[in-house]
């Protein structure tokens, strides 16, 4: 039967690609950022989890605002990165898990989460830079594990509650439990924390709101859960509304985890740059 041993939370903004491809990790300004990585880079080699379900928001390129699924699940067997940023290398693909995949649409669409199913998805930042930043060289790293991208909206309002992102989580953690292979499962919730990148309020961060979340998603997501979607956007800017994914991702963890590691710094390009792993208790 598949496990889920964690869950990993990491901003993913382009410029965090951009210093990796100019190898610029022990640079003044970034180090600080990269030196959350390397001991949840030691737990993943010591506990090896074969998937990855990578949470995050689509920015635009595999769904625009013409089409703007709520929740979206990818069932593709691989997926091209396509972001447009930076002018950084291109990457390779990164493979799929497609029978799990349509296992997990098959099973949240029986717990009436009604998603979009995708055989083909373009991923962009959201997704790949976290890889890159848990499995140096990906897709190249050899113990990278398959990916199942998930995305949900926090691009054009309305965006889901937080509650029912909650919600979702939970139901993502029955479907994958539920999958008969004996498989370890890692869960990314990826974006966040604070900010803002246009508009009068362009270049807002809230440190002590991020602070807040980061205690919260340990031991009391309901509380998170309770937020009102414009509370969050007047509290975390609004491209904060990547507090959606960690929401996603707690839900997936089940009741108990035990906080490993984490970072908060800030800024990194306009984010307040949260990382955490959360280790599944029981
Ligand atoms: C930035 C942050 C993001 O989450 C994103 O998708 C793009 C840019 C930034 O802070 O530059
Ligand atoms: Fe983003």
């Amino acid at each position: 039967m598949a496990r889920i041993i964690g869950g990993l939370t990491t901003s993913h903004i382009p410029a965090i690609g951009n210093a990796i491809a100019r190898g610029l990790q022990d640079d003044p300004y970034w180090k600080p950022f990269f030196d959350a990585y390397p001991p949840i880079r030691a737990w993943l080699a010591e506990h090896r989890p074969d998937v990855a379900i990578n949470i995050y928001n689509d920015h635009g390129l595999g769904f625009f605002l013409d089409k703007m699924p709520t929740f979206a699940v990818g069932a593709a067997h691989e997926y091209r990165n396509e972001d447009e940023g930076w002018g950084i290398p291109e990457l390779g693909a990164f493979p799929g898990d497609a029978a799990l995949s349509w296992h997990i649409i098959e099973s949240l669409v029986d717990q009436e989460f009604d998603i979009t199913s995708c055989q083909e998805l373009a991923v962009d930042h959201g997704f790949t830079v976290p890889m890159q930043l848990f499995w140096p060289g990906a897709p190249d790293n050899p113990d990278m594990p398959r990916a199942v991208p998930i995305s949900a909206n926090t691009v054009q309002h309305p965006i889901p509650k937080l509650s029912r992102a909650l919600a979702f989580g939970r139901a993502l953690r029955r479907a994958i439990l539920s999958w008969p292979e004996d498989i370890k499962v890692v869960v990314l919730g990826t974006g966040g924390l604070s900010h803002q990148l246009d508009g009068e309020r362009a270049g807002f961060i809230n440190t002590e709101f991020d602070q807040w979340c980061m205690e919260k998603i340990v031991d009391d997501p309901e509380a998170l859960a309770r937020i009102g979607r414009m509370e969050l956007v007047e509290k975390a800017g609004s491209q904060g509304t990547e507090l959606l994914m960690w929401l996603m991702m707690r839900g997936a963890l089940g009741d108990r985890v035990r906080r490993l590691h984490q970072n908060y710094h800030v800024p990194v390009s306009n984010t307040g740059a949260g990382t955490m792993l959360l280790e599944c208790v029981g």
